[in-house]
């Protein structure tokens, strides 16, 4: 299905320039190399994802966008997994979070760099469990990663096997996987951000703090309402490695109060 916005013209057969051909505009000869560009781009997007009207595409994605830009360097450099190690290193410096000794929920941890960075942050005596759909590779004798949906875990099975009551914080960075159509890529966020939430009322020790990420969206005021009911104090923090492009922003409840 190709849009047609990319069909806007008809070629000229009068000779006369810029003659109007019943409700059709002649273009220029000049403008034909950037019709071909966009029609190009357009061809792009309906074969990648075919299901989808290319009007309803969040352009905005593609944009700018360097996979490769200072913050990928800098992680790669320093042996992190990923550049969003930086989102949560900025937050929890800002709001002083994660101490020696705690225990750390990590919820959409793949590949593996706020479990990293969580782990050097909790030291010998804290431990971090993490939780994807997708494998991650950190390996540390006081981390347990589980290959899974978080709808799927029996949370109560496992952390009593594990000998965990409750969290000291439940970070998530989780993101659904994008459709390109904005709307949905919000709801499913939100959605993401309401079960993430679930989980740290459920098991945050008083006091405990809670970071989540979110793709901003109509929803975003009554889901920091939400939070709000739970916390003393909730933040909404876009972190400077947040690409410029990016809609996500991190809400963060500090003094959990069950
Ligand atoms: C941006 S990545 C997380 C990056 C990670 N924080 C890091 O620093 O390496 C988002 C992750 O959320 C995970 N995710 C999305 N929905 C999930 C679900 N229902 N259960 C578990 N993980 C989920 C995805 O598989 C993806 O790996």
């Amino acid at each position: 299905m190709i849009d047609s916005a990319f069909f806007p013209v008809m070629p000229n057969h009068s000779g006369k320039k810029n003659a109007k051909i019943k409700n059709t505009k002649v273009i220029s000869i000049k403008k034909i190399p950037n019709i071909i560009a966009i029609f190009i781009t357009g061809l792009r997007y309906t074969v990648s994802k075919p299901w989808t009207s290319l009007r309803n595409i969040d352009r905005t994605q593609s944009v700018s966008y360097n996979p490769k830009d200072h913050f990928f360097k800098k992680a790669k450099a320093e042996d992190y997994l990923a550049r969003s190690i930086y989102k949560l290193q900025e937050i929890d410096e800002k709001s002083k979070l994660i101490k020696k000794g705690h225990t750390v929920l990590d919820l959409g941890a793949s590949p593996g760099s706020w479990s990293q960075y969580a782990l050097k942050k909790v030291g010998h005596q804290g431990r971090v469990i993490g939780i994807d759909l997708t494998d991650v590779v950190v390996k540390a004798p006081n981390y347990t990663f589980f290959h899974d949906d978080i709808n799927n875990l029996d949370w109560d099975h496992e952390l009593a096997r594990l000998k965990i009551e409750k969290f000291d914080g439940v970070i998530s960075d989780m993101a659904p996987k994008t459709t390109g159509i904005k709307n949905t890529d919000q709801m499913r966020s939100l959605t993401l951000c309401e079960l993430a939430l679930d989980l740290a009322v459920k098991y945050l020790k008083p006091k405990g703090y809670f970071v989540c990420k979110l793709f901003h969206s109509d929803g975003f005021k009554d889901f920091n309402v939400k939070v709000k009911l739970h916390f003393d104090k909730v933040d909404a923090i876009k972190p400077d490695s947040t690409r410029k492009i990016s809609k996500e922003i991190f809400i963060v409840g500090l003094g959990f109060k069950p």
